[in-house]
């Protein structure tokens, strides 16, 4: 494993969970191993809910051998699952939080580098066929979306696709009073940290202005906690990300100071969304760096 930046190990003890303390990150979610189990497990609800690993059309060339960057790849569960689907291609996994790798199991086709994205991808340009990215809706500020797509167009191939995958967090469909009070609290978190709550309605625009091509902007529906397992596992999934940033949504509400409190809070909004049939709206975008 490389490390490039020194700086990435800065963290902040808040109500026994570790979360960065680096003026340069602007991720909010926890270091740790529990989150990094959630990941592993949100990764499995997500390929079923996607059906499938990938949107752009790329099978064909990952069977015959490309070079694959996963930008924020967390603990690497969709970089080693695509991996080993396809073993004549090459993966690149990067991200600062080096903990959460696991080095000891990667297959051979996989390597790690710890990277913030928003300053340097450590690649020589044109280096990769296809770069996907994953749910960084609660680490990149206005700023630091512009960088990393100008950083991912320096090291993408003409020709080559990106793949971007962001929930849109602020308005989820058929809520009521428990989710849109979840909701307010973490758009203004967000918000006042100048990260932009609502980035997946943006990933058009933005992917555009970077000059790529967009090719598809893919919107999924997923139930949340109603019809059978697929919107259970979403709930299971959605609540725990909560219950990991309760010491940053308690800074906005401090009623949710008290664990029981939120506990409840989250329970509501659980009830709500099975009885209302709540929709998580997945946005995918899928982009060409021009040929020329
Ligand atoms: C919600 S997790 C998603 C992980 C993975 N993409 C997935 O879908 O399973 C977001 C990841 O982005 C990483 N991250 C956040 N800000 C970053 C930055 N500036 N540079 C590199 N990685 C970053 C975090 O450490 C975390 O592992």
């Amino acid at each position: 494993m490389v490390h490039t930046d020194d700086t990435v190990k800065q963290l902040q003890t808040l109500d026994g969970r570790k979360y960065h303390a680096n003026s340069k990150i602007a991720y909010l979610m926890p270091e740790d191993a529990d989150e990094a189990n959630r990941l592993q497990k949100q990764h499995v609800v997500l390929k079923y809910n996607l059906q499938g690993n990938f949107k752009a059309p790329l099978r064909e060339a990952l069977e015959e051998g490309i070079v694959v960057l996963d930008s924020g790849c967390g603990p690497a569960a969709w970089t080693f699952d695509v991996a080993k689907e396809f073993p004549n291609s090459k993966f690149h996994g990067i991200d600062i939080t080096p903990q959460a790798f696991p080095e000891d199991v990667k297959p051979d086709n996989c390597e790690f580098q710890v990277a913030n994205i928003t300053e340097h991808i450590p690649y020589p340009d044109n280096t990769f066929d296809y770069i996907h990215q994953r749910l960084l809706v609660m680490g990149l500020t206005h700023e630091n979306w512009d960088n990393t797509l100008k950083e991912m167009f320096r090291v993408l191939k003409p020709g080559g696709y990106i793949e971007l995958h962001e929930p849109n967090l602020m308005k989820m469909r058929n809520t009521g009073p428990f989710i849109k009070q979840l909701h307010d609290t973490i758009t203004g978190m967000l918000e006042s940290r100048q990260i932009p709550a609502n980035i997946a309605l943006q990933l058009d625009d933005r992917v555009s202005n970077a000059g790529f091509d967009v090719e598809q902007i893919i919107i999924t529906p997923m139930a949340v906690n109603h019809r059978g397992k697929a919107g259970e596992l979403l709930w299971e999934d959605y609540r725990h990300a909560y219950v990991n940033i309760r010491p940053l949504m308690s800074m906005q509400n401090p009623n949710w100071e008290s664990v029981k409190a939120y506990e409840l809070h989250m329970n509501a909004c659980g009830q709500e969304a099975k009885e209302k049939r709540t929709f998580l709206d997945w946005y995918t975008c899928v982009a060409q760096k021009p040929l020329k």
